[in-house]
């Protein structure tokens, strides 16, 4: 079985991160969203992967390479324009060969992996297994519509409400689906839709299996997303301590803080992640926080935050929360008189100020 991953899209929901930089490459617990899809195939027995790119694609590859760093071997598909994600696999047909596929979206994470997934696919003589989800906004996804066990219609973003089980973003596939999506045409948004196609394999007759997902699955649009991602994986970390923490710090519940990175007269309360060559001085870093690489954060306090890489919080008296931080920004106090917020924030930041 080969793997294909879909990594192209303009993620409009997470501006501004997504000017600069691919959705997929947003840190969960410091690791790009992606490599988890990776991960999860690999954990699968899938290392053949393929990797649909975009316009973000120079930064795709800078970050996977050849895959090796992951116990993969990826091979790149430029798709020159966002057609949709069945014109993903459609292009990525000769890649994938006779062989039987899994597609994941680049964007989706999901906790518990898809190793019994994959193995219940293989052990039926399926053309398409879809997973399953239950949501309370199925409107903004596909979703399934099942009688007793089988499954009788999919459709892409229902107006009106036809169920709850939403399909997450990860399908196994036999070649059949490259007829299907011959068949199909282009959907309002004038994207070939992957759900149009599994609709199409039904239609045709080819068996459409399911499993219903229990564990946690995000679709990570947005950033509520990213930090409930982030949250997920740092529940499960083990304490590693890599760098220093001085005599006057504390460090209390899960933690792991790489090699050079700085505590000093701090509180670190787990789970937290702390990147390489990162300095927390006279500070307060809560539960659910992930600082990256190369940081400086210095009379602060962050909890269930993110921060990228090379970003500097300085001096700030109220505490930050559920916040995105991206790269090389800085945040701090401006000077007492006059009594300001000085701001210089890109086009689609959000600030809550008090
Ligand atoms: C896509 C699929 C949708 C699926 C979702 C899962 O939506 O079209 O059927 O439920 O991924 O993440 P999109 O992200 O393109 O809006």
């Amino acid at each position: 079985m080969k793997g294909l991953i879909l990594s192209g899209g303009k993620g409009t929901r997470l501006r501004p991160f997504t000017y600069t930089g691919a959705k997929q490459l947003v840190p969960v617990a410091n690791k790009p969203v992606l490599f988890y899809a990776i991960e999860d195939l690999v954990e699968a027995g899938i290392r053949d992967i393929g990797i649909v790119i975009g316009d973000t694609g120079d930064q795709i590859r800078a970050a996977v390479g050849d895959g090796s760093r992951l116990n993969a071997q990826v091979t790149y598909i430029p798709q020159e324009a966002p057609l949709g994600l069945a014109h993903g696999v459609k292009i990525a047909r000769g890649f994938i060969g006779a062989e039987s596929f899994v597609l994941f979206l680049g964007d989706n994470f999901i906790r518990d992996g898809i190793v019994s997934e994959v193995r219940h696919f293989a052990e039926r003589a399926l053309n398409c297994q879809i997973m399953l989800h239950r949501v309370e906004h199925p409107e903004n996804l596909g979703v399934a519509v099942l009688d007793g066990d089988r499954v009788v219609r999919l459709v892409e973003k229902p107006r009106e409400f036809i169920s709850n089980l939403a399909l997450v973003g990860i399908y196994m596939f036999d070649p059949h689906i490259f007829e299907a999506i011959e068949q199909i045409k282009p959907s309002p948004r004038g994207e070939l839709e992957i759900t149009d196609a599994i609709q199409q394999l039904l239609d045709m007759g080819y068996r459409v299996g399911h499993q219903i997902v229990k564990g946690h699955w995000i679709d990570t649009g947005k950033v509520s997303d990213m930090l409930d991602a982030n949250r997920l994986v740092l529940e499960t970390i083990e304490t590693l301590i890599e760098g220093a923490v001085d005599g006057g710090s504390k460090v209390i519940g899960g933690a792991i803080i790489e090699a050079g990175a700085q505590v000093i007269d701090s509180v670190i309360r787990g789970p937290v992640i702390i990147g390489a060559n990162t300095r927390i001085e006279r500070a307060f870093v809560g539960p659910f926080t992930a600082i990256g690489h190369d940081c400086l954060i210095t009379h602060a306090e962050i909890e269930n935050s993110i921060v990228m890489e090379n970003s500097q919080i300085k001096n700030v008296r109220d505490r930050i929360s559920d916040s995105l931080i991206g790269r090389f920004v800085e945040v701090s106090q401006s000077p007492p008189v006059p009594k300001t917020l000085r701001l210089m924030l890109g086009d689609h930041s959000q600030v809550g100020v008090l």
